[in-house]
Protein backbone atom coordinates (compact mmCIF):
# COMPACT_ATOMS: atom_id res chain seq x y z
CA UNK A 1 0.00 0.00 0.00
CA UNK A 2 0.67 3.28 -0.38
CA UNK A 3 2.10 5.46 2.50
CA UNK A 4 -0.42 8.64 1.75
CA UNK A 5 -3.22 5.58 0.66
CA UNK A 6 -2.12 4.08 4.55
CA UNK A 7 -2.98 7.15 6.17
CA UNK A 8 -5.77 8.12 4.62
CA UNK A 9 -7.77 5.11 5.07
CA UNK A 10 -6.85 5.37 8.69
CA UNK A 11 -8.33 8.29 8.71
CA UNK A 12 -5.23 10.06 9.90
CA UNK A 13 -4.34 12.69 7.18
CA UNK A 14 -5.37 13.95 3.68
CA UNK A 15 -3.12 12.57 0.71
CA UNK A 16 -1.92 16.11 0.32
CA UNK A 17 -1.26 16.89 4.35
CA UNK A 18 1.03 13.75 4.46
CA UNK A 19 3.23 15.21 1.31
CA UNK A 20 3.41 18.07 3.51
CA UNK A 21 4.07 15.55 7.57
CA UNK A 22 6.63 13.94 4.52
CA UNK A 23 8.57 17.15 3.74
CA UNK A 24 8.99 18.13 7.30
CA UNK A 25 10.54 14.88 7.91
CA UNK A 26 7.71 13.71 10.39
CA UNK A 27 6.41 10.34 9.20
CA UNK A 28 9.71 7.62 9.59
CA UNK A 29 9.45 4.13 7.68
CA UNK A 30 11.65 1.43 9.77
CA UNK A 31 13.52 4.03 11.05
CA UNK A 32 14.03 5.97 8.39
CA UNK A 33 12.37 9.31 7.66
CA UNK A 34 10.07 8.75 4.77
CA UNK A 35 11.42 10.94 1.37
CA UNK A 36 8.53 10.73 -0.67
CA UNK A 37 4.73 10.47 0.77
CA UNK A 38 4.07 7.40 -2.09
CA UNK A 39 6.23 5.22 -1.37
CA UNK A 40 4.86 1.31 -0.62
CA UNK A 41 5.05 -0.32 2.55
CA UNK A 42 3.56 -2.93 4.22
CA UNK A 43 0.71 -2.11 7.01
CA UNK A 44 1.20 -5.03 8.45
CA UNK A 45 4.95 -5.47 8.84
CA UNK A 46 6.48 -2.37 8.41
CA UNK A 47 6.75 0.36 11.63
CA UNK A 48 5.60 3.81 11.04
CA UNK A 49 5.62 6.17 13.27
CA UNK A 50 4.47 10.02 13.30
CA UNK A 51 6.28 12.21 15.04
CA UNK A 52 8.16 9.52 16.87
CA UNK A 53 4.65 7.55 17.68
CA UNK A 54 3.42 4.55 16.53
CA UNK A 55 0.96 4.51 14.01
CA UNK A 56 -1.76 1.44 14.26
CA UNK A 57 -3.23 0.24 11.60
CA UNK A 58 -6.31 -1.55 11.30
CA UNK A 59 -7.40 -3.38 8.48
CA UNK A 60 -11.77 -3.14 8.74
CA UNK A 61 -13.84 -0.57 10.64
CA UNK A 62 -17.08 -1.84 12.85
CA UNK A 63 -18.78 0.97 14.17
CA UNK A 64 -22.15 1.08 16.55
CA UNK A 65 -24.78 3.64 15.35
CA UNK A 66 -27.72 4.04 17.37
CA UNK A 67 -30.18 5.53 14.41
CA UNK A 68 -32.50 7.94 15.10
CA UNK A 69 -36.09 8.27 13.42
CA UNK A 70 -35.76 9.97 9.84
CA UNK A 71 -32.67 8.65 8.94
CA UNK A 72 -32.69 6.16 5.97
CA UNK A 73 -29.60 3.15 6.37
CA UNK A 74 -28.03 3.92 2.67
CA UNK A 75 -24.88 5.15 1.78
CA UNK A 76 -26.15 7.90 -0.31
CA UNK A 77 -29.50 9.88 -0.39
CA UNK A 78 -30.43 13.31 -1.59
CA UNK A 79 -32.86 14.23 0.12
CA UNK A 80 -32.44 12.13 3.75
CA UNK A 81 -29.74 11.83 5.95
CA UNK A 82 -27.93 9.05 5.80
CA UNK A 83 -26.51 6.76 8.28
CA UNK A 84 -22.55 7.66 7.09
CA UNK A 85 -23.75 11.17 7.64
CA UNK A 86 -24.17 10.95 11.53
CA UNK A 87 -20.21 9.51 11.60
CA UNK A 88 -17.83 11.16 12.64
CA UNK A 89 -14.53 12.30 10.15
CA UNK A 90 -11.89 10.39 12.62
CA UNK A 91 -14.41 7.49 12.38
CA UNK A 92 -15.28 7.86 8.21
CA UNK A 93 -13.64 5.81 5.76
CA UNK A 94 -14.22 5.42 2.40
CA UNK A 95 -16.20 2.15 1.84
CA UNK A 96 -18.24 2.39 4.74
CA UNK A 97 -22.09 0.75 4.89
CA UNK A 98 -24.23 -0.17 6.98
CA UNK A 99 -24.38 -4.16 7.63
CA UNK A 100 -28.37 -3.99 7.21
CA UNK A 101 -30.74 -1.94 7.41
CA UNK A 102 -33.65 -0.37 9.47
CA UNK A 103 -36.49 1.23 8.38
CA UNK A 104 -36.93 4.88 8.18
CA UNK A 105 -38.86 5.16 11.41
CA UNK A 106 -37.06 2.33 13.46
CA UNK A 107 -34.09 3.76 15.76
CA UNK A 108 -31.68 1.88 17.44
CA UNK A 109 -28.51 -0.15 16.60
CA UNK A 110 -26.89 0.38 13.15
CA UNK A 111 -23.32 -1.32 12.27
CA UNK A 112 -21.03 0.46 9.82
CA UNK A 113 -17.94 -1.47 8.39
CA UNK A 114 -15.86 -1.78 5.81
CA UNK A 115 -15.47 -5.73 5.94
CA UNK A 116 -17.72 -7.29 3.38
CA UNK A 117 -17.08 -10.87 4.92
CA UNK A 118 -18.31 -9.77 8.48
CA UNK A 119 -21.21 -8.14 6.71
CA UNK A 120 -22.42 -11.40 5.17
CA UNK A 121 -21.55 -13.58 8.27
CA UNK A 122 -23.74 -10.99 10.75
CA UNK A 123 -26.80 -10.91 7.46
CA UNK A 124 -26.86 -14.36 6.08
CA UNK A 125 -29.52 -15.92 8.29
CA UNK A 126 -27.58 -19.32 7.50
CA UNK A 127 -25.10 -18.06 9.90
CA UNK A 128 -28.11 -17.12 12.67
CA UNK A 129 -26.69 -14.29 14.02
CA UNK A 130 -30.36 -12.90 15.76
CA UNK A 131 -31.33 -9.81 15.80
CA UNK A 132 -33.37 -8.21 18.71
CA UNK A 133 -36.02 -5.72 18.36
CA UNK A 134 -38.34 -3.93 20.72
CA UNK A 135 -41.72 -2.20 20.04
CA UNK A 136 -44.94 -0.89 21.01
CA UNK A 137 -47.91 -2.78 19.85
CA UNK A 138 -51.56 -0.80 19.30
CA UNK A 139 -53.27 -3.90 21.18
CA UNK A 140 -52.48 -6.64 23.78
CA UNK A 141 -50.24 -9.61 22.83
CA UNK A 142 -51.74 -13.10 22.80
CA UNK A 143 -50.80 -16.42 23.31
CA UNK A 144 -51.83 -17.36 19.78
CA UNK A 145 -49.65 -14.94 18.35
CA UNK A 146 -46.61 -15.75 20.66
CA UNK A 147 -47.01 -19.19 19.24
CA UNK A 148 -47.60 -18.64 15.65
CA UNK A 149 -43.97 -16.35 16.06
CA UNK A 150 -42.48 -18.94 17.04
CA UNK A 151 -44.05 -22.06 14.52
CA UNK A 152 -43.17 -19.07 11.54
CA UNK A 153 -45.47 -16.85 11.07
CA UNK A 154 -47.10 -16.77 7.07
CA UNK A 155 -47.27 -12.92 5.96
CA UNK A 156 -49.85 -11.54 3.99
CA UNK A 157 -48.12 -12.35 0.45
CA UNK A 158 -47.24 -16.06 1.58
CA UNK A 159 -44.39 -15.35 2.53
CA UNK A 160 -43.49 -17.91 5.15
CA UNK A 161 -40.99 -16.53 7.79
CA UNK A 162 -38.45 -18.46 10.10
CA UNK A 163 -39.37 -19.43 13.68
CA UNK A 164 -39.09 -15.74 15.67
CA UNK A 165 -39.18 -15.17 19.95
CA UNK A 166 -42.15 -13.02 20.72
CA UNK A 167 -41.92 -11.97 24.27
CA UNK A 168 -44.06 -9.34 26.84
CA UNK A 169 -41.67 -6.67 28.68
CA UNK A 170 -44.65 -4.61 29.86
CA UNK A 171 -48.12 -5.90 29.34
CA UNK A 172 -50.74 -3.36 29.00
CA UNK A 173 -53.30 -1.93 26.34
CA UNK A 174 -50.06 -1.07 24.23
CA UNK A 175 -47.98 -3.53 25.17
CA UNK A 176 -43.98 -3.02 25.06
CA UNK A 177 -42.32 -6.48 23.31
CA UNK A 178 -39.25 -8.17 22.16
CA UNK A 179 -38.79 -9.87 19.39
CA UNK A 180 -36.00 -11.80 18.17
CA UNK A 181 -35.73 -12.60 14.54
CA UNK A 182 -33.05 -14.59 12.57
CA UNK A 183 -33.21 -13.15 9.16
CA UNK A 184 -33.98 -9.32 8.01
CA UNK A 185 -37.16 -9.25 5.46
CA UNK A 186 -38.48 -5.66 4.45
CA UNK A 187 -40.42 -4.41 7.00
CA UNK A 188 -40.58 -7.93 8.91
CA UNK A 189 -41.90 -7.20 12.30
CA UNK A 190 -44.29 -4.55 11.00
CA UNK A 191 -45.56 -7.37 8.32
CA UNK A 192 -45.33 -9.89 10.86
CA UNK A 193 -47.79 -8.23 13.23
CA UNK A 194 -50.35 -7.20 10.68
CA UNK A 195 -50.72 -10.29 9.79
CA UNK A 196 -52.21 -10.83 13.07
CA UNK A 197 -54.01 -7.61 12.31
CA UNK A 198 -51.42 -5.04 14.93
CA UNK A 199 -49.71 -2.55 14.25
CA UNK A 200 -46.53 -1.61 15.67
CA UNK A 201 -46.16 1.77 17.17
CA UNK A 202 -42.55 2.48 17.57
CA UNK A 203 -39.76 0.00 16.60
CA UNK A 204 -35.91 0.04 17.82
CA UNK A 205 -33.21 -2.85 17.46
CA UNK A 206 -31.79 -3.29 20.87
CA UNK A 207 -28.86 -6.17 19.84
CA UNK A 208 -27.30 -8.14 17.14
CA UNK A 209 -26.17 -11.00 18.22
CA UNK A 210 -25.20 -10.66 22.23
CA UNK A 211 -23.81 -7.67 21.84
CA UNK A 212 -26.37 -4.32 23.14
CA UNK A 213 -26.60 -0.90 21.59
CA UNK A 214 -24.37 1.15 24.00
CA UNK A 215 -26.86 2.74 26.64
CA UNK A 216 -24.52 5.38 26.61
CA UNK A 217 -25.34 6.29 22.97
CA UNK A 218 -27.93 9.31 22.29
CA UNK A 219 -29.61 8.53 19.33
CA UNK A 220 -27.41 9.83 16.51
CA UNK A 221 -24.36 8.98 18.26
CA UNK A 222 -21.73 6.21 17.20
CA UNK A 223 -18.77 4.68 18.25
CA UNK A 224 -16.06 2.36 17.55
CA UNK A 225 -16.87 -1.58 18.30
CA UNK A 226 -13.86 -3.21 20.11
CA UNK A 227 -12.73 -6.15 19.23
CA UNK A 228 -13.74 -8.28 22.02
CA UNK A 229 -17.20 -6.78 21.31
CA UNK A 230 -16.87 -8.06 17.39
CA UNK A 231 -17.20 -11.53 18.92
CA UNK A 232 -20.11 -11.14 20.85
CA UNK A 233 -22.18 -10.14 17.61
CA UNK A 234 -21.70 -13.60 16.88
CA UNK A 235 -22.28 -14.91 19.67
CA UNK A 236 -26.55 -16.13 20.82
CA UNK A 237 -27.95 -12.91 23.05
CA UNK A 238 -27.77 -14.48 26.27
N1 LIG B 1 -38.66 -4.98 10.95
C1 LIG B 1 -39.30 -3.89 10.48
O1 LIG B 1 -40.49 -3.93 10.20
N2 LIG B 1 -38.58 -2.76 10.31
C2 LIG B 1 -37.28 -2.66 10.62
O2 LIG B 1 -36.67 -1.59 10.47
C3 LIG B 1 -36.63 -3.82 11.12
C4 LIG B 1 -37.35 -4.97 11.28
Amino acid sequence: MRLDKFFSSQSLASRKEVKTLVRQGRITVNGEPAKISDIQIDPECDIILLDGKNVSYKKHIYIMLNKPQGVVSATEDRQHTTVLDLVPPPLYRSGLFPAGRLDKDTEGFVLLTDDGDFAHRILSPKKHVPKTYQAVIDQPVNQTDIALFQEGITLADGTVCMSAQLNVLDPGPQPLVEIVLQEGKYHQIKRMFESRGKKVLSLKRTKIGGLDLDPNLAPGECREILHKERFKILESPK
